[in-house]
């Protein structure tokens, strides 16, 4: 066997996970470029990549229909009670589970490779990274870990004999007998998927899906749902939050962190284009947020990943130029769609569609095809250091300082352009009941409304009622120095469905805003749900939007926020005693500033 660490626990784990999957070899992969390309070229001669002639070292991958975005009902957190898991999470009886999967996990890598990738959460020896373990038989993971991670040899190295690592085992669940042929995306029927995090052991078991969270288990299965608990226990924070630095004219800088639910635009907010005069934008992460307390006593934030896993429709120059710019070369493509020149396609890429194009799912397909011609959760997977905005400092090991916390979704009514909490309890009430229409990212309905606290609904790994409290604890740790609060709605619509709000870079207007009320340099006014720019704080020169559509984008329609009251105390209901009080008096305050 090539490249085994002198690490005993490690090899012992490895040694279990071979022994019940029995795969035909096992490979300890060192993250090497040669290593990368070994695995896609045989990957493309098995017909899974599609190499693509326009852009270099780039190949698209179709997944089985079935197999094309996180499972949220398979996903489980399997806590010793049921009530360590809460009500926001799926629980199984850890004992049961362990069962269950073991008998899955029995023979299925038969035909395969069992390969064994080191990674490392966050930059290598950061003082804030994470150290994780994948074994998974499908080398479409291995390269996607090879991007959206730092993988290899040097990892063992800082690991040692004796270090700290989190187990992770993946196995897409489709083992092979002699003489079957594989197929190009292999994956279990979804009654056999089943995603759980045993967070009381920092321990991770996936089962038969080749889908991005689901598979690519550094990302949400270690970075959020068991560092999360990790950082509950120790003290620190695992956010689903994107994070930039935004620079004034001046050269001072800014750095926020927002949450936003899956397929929100937390990608676009990170590579934003400003249009306000003067100020730049650098990205440092568009998805995961890791946050301890510094010496200074200010939180300070790292992106664990090393790539982005964005969804491709939508993505366009209009929308995202970073984003476009990213993805000239060295990119995984999943579920866009081949035009007849060997380039990919999606749904709102700039210009006219192409007039022949394969599907998603390898059909022709035309702009009359019925059926969108990439999937509507499509995905690319790019380096962060191809990003043309990447800032200098995104691997910085200590990681920035945050000044602002965002939360948001997309409501199609009722909530503003943008609030300001009163203080640090209001931010986690807003962050606590923030709430979203659902989207594509995760299979189930699409547009329905859902309350979705800080984003974090499918990723927190323990009970969201100690969560919420650990967000106040953070808040009394940090004092004055805690980052102010906001919550915005780029997406509040017009009687015909038409976007208030142009969005994409003239949300830089609002961070502006953000950024002044932080320096005390720009006014508020009260309302019960918070504070609202005051006439002529946002910066609206050269924006073509008239003042009778702001007074719009800003209106409170009292009627229907007396309506939310009710959504609130249901959600609030759920975490029966594990609800902190002090969230209860922020929901009785909200009733009392409305006259309820
Ligand atoms: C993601 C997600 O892929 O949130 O980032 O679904
Ligand atoms: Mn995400």
């Amino acid at each position: 066997m090539n490249g085994v660490p002198k690490h005993e626990r490690l090899i012992a784990w490895v040694q279990e996970m071979a022994d019940r999957c029995q795969p035909d070899q096992i490979y300890w992969c060192d993250g090497s470029k040669e290593e990368y390309d070994r695995l896609m070229a045989m990957m493309v001669t098995s017909g899974s990549a599609i190499p693509l002639k326009t852009r270099p070292n780039s190949f698209l991958f179709r997944s089985h229909p079935s197999d094309v975005a996180r499972v949220e009902d398979r996903t489980y957190i399997s806590t010793q009670k049921p009530d360590d898991a809460g009500p926001t999470n799926n629980w199984i009886d850890p004992g049961e589970l362990r069962e269950i999967m073991k008998k899955l996990y029995d023979g299925c890598m038969k035909g395969r490779t069992m390969y064994v990738i080191p990674f490392s959460m966050g930059p290598i020896g950061s003082p804030i990274a994470k150290i994780g373990i994948e074994i998974t038989d499908s080398p479409y993971v291995v390269c996607n870990m090879h991007i959206m991670t730092r993988v290899g040899t040097r990892v063992l190295e800082v690991l040692g004999t004796e270090g700290e690592f989190i187990p992770c085992m993946h196995s897409v669940g489709a083992p092979l007998e002699p003489g079957d042929k594989d197929e190009a995306w292999p994956c279990a029927p979804m009654e056999k998927k089943y995603i759980s995090h045993f967070p009381e052991e920092n321990l991770i078991w996936s089962f038969g899906s080749g889908y991005g969270g689901n598979a690519l288990l550094g990302k949400k299965c270690l970075a959020l749902r068991i560092a999360s608990a990790m950082a509950h226990r120790e003290g620190w924070m695992a956010e689903h939050m994107l994070i930039l630095r935004f620079t004034s004219p001046g050269g001072k800088r800014y750095h926020i962190a927002a949450a936003f639910p899956s397929a929100c635009g937390k990608t676009n907010l990170a590579m934003l284009q400003p249009t306000v005069e003067g100020w730049t934008c650098e990205t440092i992460g568009d998805d995961i947020a890791w946050m301890k307390i510094g010496p200074d006593g200010r939180l300070y934030a790292i992106n664990p990943e090393a790539g982005f896993f964005g969804v491709a429709p939508g993505t366009s120059y209009d929308s995202n130029p970073m984003a476009m710019d990213s993805l000239h070369e060295n990119i995984i493509f999943t579920n866009c769609a081949l035009t007849d020149d060997g380039d990919v396609w999606w749904e709102d890429m700039d210009g006219d569609p192409p007039t022949h194009a394969i599907d998603w799912k390898g059909r022709d397909w035309t702009p009359e095809s019925k059926d969108p011609g990439a999937h509507p959760n499509a995905r690319f997977t790019a380096p962060a250091s191809q990003c043309p905005c990447i800032c200098e400092d995104w691997e910085k090991p200590e990681g920035v300082p945050i000044d602002i916390f965002i939360f948001g979704g997309r409501r199609t009514g009722v909530v503003p352009l943008v609030t300001e909490a009163f203080n640090w309890d209001h931010g986690v009430f807003l962050g606590a009941t923030a709430s979203s229409e659902t989207t594509a990212a995760n299979i189930g309905d699409i547009g329905t409304l859902r309350r979705d606290s800080f984003a974090m609904k499918p990723f927190c790994g323990y009970n969201m009622g100690d969560y919420f409290q650990h967000w106040l604890t953070m808040g009394d740790a940090l004092g004055d120095k805690a980052p102010r609060i906001f919550y915005v709605n780029w997406f509040r619509r017009d009687s015909d469905g038409k976007f208030l709000w142009p969005g994409f870079g003239e949300n830089s207007r609002v961070l502006k805003w953000m950024c002044e009320r932080v320096d005390g340099k720009s006014g508020a006014y009260e309302t019960p749900i918070g504070l609202l720019p005051e006439d002529g704080a946002l910066d609206l020169k050269g924006l073509n939007v008239s003042p009778g559509i702001m007074q719009e984008l800003l209106k409170i329609d009292e009627e229907a926020w007396k309506a939310e009251i009710p959504t609130i105390e249901k959600h609030f209901s759920q975490f029966g005693d594990r609800l902190p009080q002090r969230l209860k008096e922020q929901l009785d305050e909200l009733r009392k500033r409305f006259g309820l």
